[in-house]
């Protein structure tokens, strides 16, 4: 149920007909009615007429039997009041659907989403938090909606570190790789410090791209050991990753050849300083010289951008996607528009698809500088978790809610802000019980658990009509818009928005409309739009990947 596109279609013949032209009715949710269009207005000067009789004509052309009724007001603008039985009907339509009103994807897309992608022997940081809990409610979205998704974990799992890191685990014993941070400290300060095992380091490289069955067998060894610990992470921040979700950049490595001869042929590639780049039309550096994107470096080797192509045709040439999501912080913004470009002027982003650079912004300390640990080095995401869930045990007894609150919290101040936009890290806020957060969102969702306990079972329609009713109900009927306008915007501060909004339109219903001690009937009717706030409280956050306990 979009309501904004049945009244703005309902409004649309009256506007063309008074102007002659199409016009959008603009139809949106207003404080001074339920509905607005304010469409005449810019009408004026073109037709040389006063909004307010622009807007009386389009109201008296319009048919909104049965659905609304318009009043004029103020400048021109046309006020929409729902007919209260639509919106009982409307209110019991959704109940009555297990989605909620959100209407499948007309056209499914097969959707690949690059997200987390972290490095191999390193243990996560709070600065993968974000690509990792964006992505994941990305996924969870778009497959709600019917798309159909591939998570591709682009893991660092190749290049020039792996030779440091094989020499340094040695033989063959895993003992030592347990602590990834210290593991790959001690390799790095070894080949800082010690000459000799520099050079084997460098030709444990050479070794590996020729595919020594030794060496390689130590890499996958690593490799492993990493993705044991990351999906022991993912699993405990509740992220939809799974075994089969790596696609790291090791898998490309016979993709990589191609790509440069491919590009090649279509007269892509120059060389400079004995690396083969492609040169993006309007990428410039600092002071204007052209930027390139260095595709085959001048050791002969490949690097991160050759792997981003070989990823990037694979991924529409062989996964069939119409759809590229990249899930990566700003900074790597350039990186991808010069992929793209590349790629689209090789023909691997044919019409009809689309290659998005999902960015976001850095998370900031309170201190307005990156949140680092108080020693400087940045944050541990195990850390990280440890203490959200300590904190969150103050606020829940029960260890697994304590868990589910503290996790919940940080997932929702990650997706509640403006994704572009840093963010700020900060305890306090994230777990406060009042305002747009995890816990507050979670705790409705609970309270709404314990007006059922008491009530017991419980069968009826939703008859709305007190205005505390009718203005929760109204939220309740914006889901499906919401929902499915985050599918293609990826703002998940939408969603957010909305859900509180909901929440605090029940509080405002439970404070005036009395459920349990209800007349009969009365009584029936509230419990059921009880029940159907309280699904799409669960729904929503369960599409932001955040888990909703019964009891707080
Ligand atoms: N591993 C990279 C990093 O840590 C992120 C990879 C993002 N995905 C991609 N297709 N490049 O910076």
């Amino acid at each position: 149920m979009n309501l904004e596109a049945l009244l703005s279609a309902r409004l649309a013949a009256a506007f063309s007909q008074v102007a002659g032209v199409t016009v959008d009715p603009a139809v949106r949710r207003s404080q001074h009615a339920d509905f607005q269009s304010g469409a005449a207005l810019p009408l004026a000067r073109e037709l040389g007429r006063a909004p307010r009789d622009i807007a009386a004509d389009v109201l008296a052309a319009a048919d909104l039997t049965g659905v609304a009724t318009g009043e004029i007001s103020g400048p021109g603008f046309l006020n929409l009041r729902l007919d209260d039985t639509f919106v009982t009907t409307a209110a019991n339509d959704v109940a009555a659907d297990p989605r909620l009103g959100v209407p499948l994807a007309g056209h499914p897309e097969r959707v690949v989403v690059d997200y987390s992608s972290p490095n191999v022997a390193k243990e996560l940081t709070i600065g993968h938090l974000r690509s990792t809990v964006i992505g994941d409610a990305a996924v969870r979205v778009l497959e709600w909606l019917g798309h159909d998704v591939v998570r591709a974990n682009h893991l660092g799992d190749w290049g020039t570190a792996f030779g440091l890191l094989i020499e340094h685990l040695g033989a063959d014993d895993a003992a030592g790789i347990d602590d990834l941070t210290a593991f790959y400290q001690a390799a790095r300060v070894r080949f800082d410090t010690d000459e000799e095992f520099r050079t084997r380091s460098r030709l444990r490289v050479v070794a590996l791209q020729a595919g020594d069955e030794a060496t390689l067998a130590q890499w996958r060894q690593l490799v492993e050991r990493s993705k044991r610990y990351l999906l022991a992470a993912y699993e405990r921040l509740g992220v939809t990753l799974g075994p089969d979700d790596f696609l790291g950049e090791s898998f490309y490595n016979d993709r990589l050849e191609s790509v440069v001869d491919d590009l090649a042929a279509k007269d892509l590639l120059v060389e400079s300083g004995g690396a083969l780049c492609a040169f993006p039309p309007g990428f410039t550096g600092r002071d204007g010289e052209p930027l390139p994107l260095i595709v085959r470096k001048s050791d002969g080797g490949f690097g991160y951008a050759a792997t981003d192509l070989a990823a990037l045709r694979y991924r529409v040439e062989e996964l069939g996607a119409t759809r590229l999501l990249y899930f990566v912080g700003t900074p790597q913004r350039v990186h991808f528009q010069m992929v793209f470009a590349v790629g689209a002027a090789a023909g691997w982003l044919p019409d009809g698809v689309v290659a998005e650079h999902v960015g976001f912004g850095s998370i900031l300390g309170t201190d307005g500088k990156m949140f680092r640990s108080r020693t400087g080095e940045s944050v541990k995401l195990a850390a990280v978790i440890d203490e959200a869930i300590s904190r969150a045990a103050e606020l829940a007894a029960n260890p697994e809610v304590a868990r589910a609150t503290g996790i919940g919290a940080l997932k929702y101040a990650d997706l509640s802000g403006d994704r572009l936009s840093d963010y700020t890290f900060d305890w306090d806020r994230m777990l406060a019980l009042t305002g747009s957060t995890g816990p507050y969102q979670q705790y409705a969702y609970a309270r709404i658990q314990a007006i059922f306990d008491r009530a017991g079972p419980f069968e009826g329609r939703i008859d709305v009509v007190e205005p505390a009713e009718r203005a929760l109900v109204l939220e309740l009927l914006a889901f499906a818009p919401v929902v499915t306008g985050v599918g293609r915007s990826l703002e998940f501060h939408r969603l957010t928005g909305h859900l509180y909004a909901v929440a605090q339109a029940f509080s405002v219903f439970y404070q005036q409309c009395p459920v349990l001690k209800a007349p009969a009937g009365v009584r029936e009717s509230r419990l059921a739009l009880c029940a159907l706030t309280a699904r799409t409280l669960r729904r929503g956050l369960d599409l932001l990947g955040i888990a909703t306990p019964a009891r707080m």
